[in-house]
């Protein structure tokens, strides 16, 4: 058994955050953090359009942030949680910064150059040209390098975290009656699971945009520390809201993951346009190829479905190239690698999965409804997004977070002390590994049901349908796991499964359209604003 004051699953933003924080503030404490595949592959990696912050105090004010980020959240965001990331956000920005993450800075090399996003009433993204969140992850893992006590363990996937009921269960719901005291991890080199246990666990395991066919998520996101909490009885929330980004690149034959073409381009001109080249977002919103996001993908599915067409496009041939090229390097070379040059062509948009805003249910410290189990990051439900997450707020929320559990970690670790008689994985009653084949066609069966069934726009008749779909692979995954040497990719498919089951469960309780959650059999907002606490 292997033993760490604190255990972190995950070693993007959230997890390295937290982690640097930790070993800040106390240089005697173990710290593990664990990445299913290479230490900087994660969603982090990824993020294009920057890191919001009030930053010119000036022009903008944290009550016009906190009014944004309500209003993008259509009424369902913690306002207490808002303001704590709003106001604390800045702090933290300039710590990313202490510890090495550039951001791009207007001619005068003083100021930053802030961009604007779709539902943001100022400027206040701070970007590293589109490449904003591998800059961004790359000085977390260099800084979190410079902590002797802080280790990191790739090709480990967790499979579970290892918990126990304690005396006195708890009927409420409300009081945690479970205790985390580590996870079992599977060493992918040797394919041994190991135990590890820990005075504290953080799941910073990121988002889980693989349970649709189109995302622009990397492969890992397969939602595995939602599905872990789950699965030991902790709380989670409003896992209906899936964030669709208006724009990925269409590509005929699909990509896994779709491109993204970041909002910033249409903060910096881009305007959607039909195929044929007709501004359609008036019909919608006055704001615009602006408007906040679920109304920008919803307005772009409703044209492609009156239409019959497979995709819109975002003209940028009006814009200055010079700028263009310098703002977004890596979009514009990924257009030209396939054939469309930005500048004399459109680019082919499409909708694409790209943020879960529900999440393992955390209070205003972080910590999850089971007791020394927090969580950080995409795979969380603070409050802050409600029912619709604001453009470049999430990179923002996991380093508030971040700082947050570490203090909170920081006050009462002392008091804790490591569980011992923690039994080993048993792997008996497990035999040969079955043929890959089954696993990807379920997964493919999975991605094809919440497609068609739990996307943009839905309805009872396509839940029931995805409901029971689901729940015939989720017995045949149940099988396969319980007969079938353990491999990441069976573990993955079972958290998939798991995920699809919550988000359309989830869809299934609430009886309105509210935020990125739109049927069409409850069209309306309610004025009961409820939580879907499941
Ligand atoms: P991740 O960065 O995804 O890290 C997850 C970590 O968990 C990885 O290290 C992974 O290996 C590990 N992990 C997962 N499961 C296991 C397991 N079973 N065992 C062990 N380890 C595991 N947000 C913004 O605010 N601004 C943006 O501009 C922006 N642009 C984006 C662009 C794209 C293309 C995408 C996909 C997202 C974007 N986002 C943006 C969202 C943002 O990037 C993510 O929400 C955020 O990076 C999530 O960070 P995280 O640390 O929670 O998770
Ligand atoms: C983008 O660059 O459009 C993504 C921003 C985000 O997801 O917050």
């Amino acid at each position: 058994m292997i033993q760490s004051d604190v255990l972190i699953l995950g070693s993007g933003i959230a997890g390295l955050s937290t982690a640097i924080q930790l070993a800040e503030k106390n240089s005697e404490l173990v710290i593990r953090v664990v990445s299913k595949t290479t230490k900087e592959e994660c969603n982090t990696r990824y993020a294009q359009g920057g890191i919001a912050a009030v930053w010119d105090r000036i022009k903008d004010d944290f009550q016009k942030h906190i009014l944004d980020t309500m209003d993008a959240g259509d009424d369902l965001s913690d306002e207490s949680v808002v303001k704590i990331v709003v106001e604390e956000g800045p702090q933290r920005v300039q710590e990313l910064i202490d510890w090495g993450a550039r951001f791009d800075k207007v001619p005068n090399d003083k100021d930053y150059d802030l961009a604007r996003e779709g539902g943001h009433s100022e400027k206040r993204i701070l970007h590293y040209r589109d490449l904003t969140g591998a800059e961004i992850e790359r000085a977390l893992l260099e800084k979190a390098a410079s902590f002797p006590n802080v280790i990191i363990l790739e090709h480990y996937y967790a499979i579970d975290v290892i918990t126990q009921h304690h005396l006195g269960y708890n009927v409420t719901r409300i009081m945690p009656d479970i205790e985390c005291y580590g996870a079992y991890l599977l060493n992918l080199q040797n394919l041994e699971v190991e135990t590890h246990l820990a005075k504290i666990t953080v799941l910073a395991t990121g988002g889980a945009g693989q349970i649709y066919k189109t995302t622009t998520n990397p492969i890992i996101a397969t939602g595995d520390g939602i599905a872990m909490l789950y699965r030991a009885k902790g709380h989670v929330e409003n896992m209906e809201f899936v964030q669709f980004h208006p724009t990925a690149l269409y590509q005929a034959a699909g990509e896994n993951p779709a491109f993204l073409i970041s909002e910033a381009v249409r903060g910096f001109g881009g305007i959607l346009k039909t195929k044929d080249g007709q501004e359609f977002m008036h019909k919608y919103d006055e704001r615009l190829s602006l408007a906040p996001r679920d109304i920008v993908a919803r307005a772009i599915d409703s044209e492609l479905k009156a239409r019959g067409e497979d995709y819109v496009c975002l003209d940028c041939r009006h814009l200055d190239k010079a700028e263009f090229v310098k703002h977004f390097p890596t979009i514009y070379d990924k257009c030209l690698s396939i054939g469309i040059d930005p500048m004399k062509q459109m680019i082919p948009v499409v909708p694409a999965c790209h943020y879960m805003c529900g999440g393992i249910k955390v209070d205003a410290n972080g910590r999850s409804s089971i007791d020394y189990l927090y969580a950080c990051g995409e795979s969380t439900c603070t409050g802050l997004h409600g029912a619709n997450r604001l453009a470049s707020n999430s990179l923002l929320e996991a380093v508030v977070f971040a700082d947050r559990i570490a203090l909170d970690i920081e006050q009462k670790i002392a008091g804790i002390s490591i569980k011992s008689d923690i039994p080993e994985w048993d792997a008996t009653g497990t035999a040969h590994p079955k043929e890959l084949i089954l696993i990807t066609q379920s997964i493919k069966e999975l991605k094809e049901v919440m497609s068609y069934y739990v996307g943009i726009v839905r309805s009872n008749v396509r839940i029931d349908r995805a409901l029971n779909r689901l729940h015939l692979l989720y017995e045949e995954a149940e099988d396969l796991y319980n007969s079938t040497t353990l491999s990441a990719a069976l573990c993955e498919l079972r958290n998939l499964i798991t995920i699809g089951y919550l988000v359309t469960r989830s869809a299934s309780m609430r009886k309105e359209s509210r935020g990125l959650h739109y049927t069409t059999d409850y069209p309306e907002k309610n004025d009961f604003k409820q939580s879907s606490l499941l």
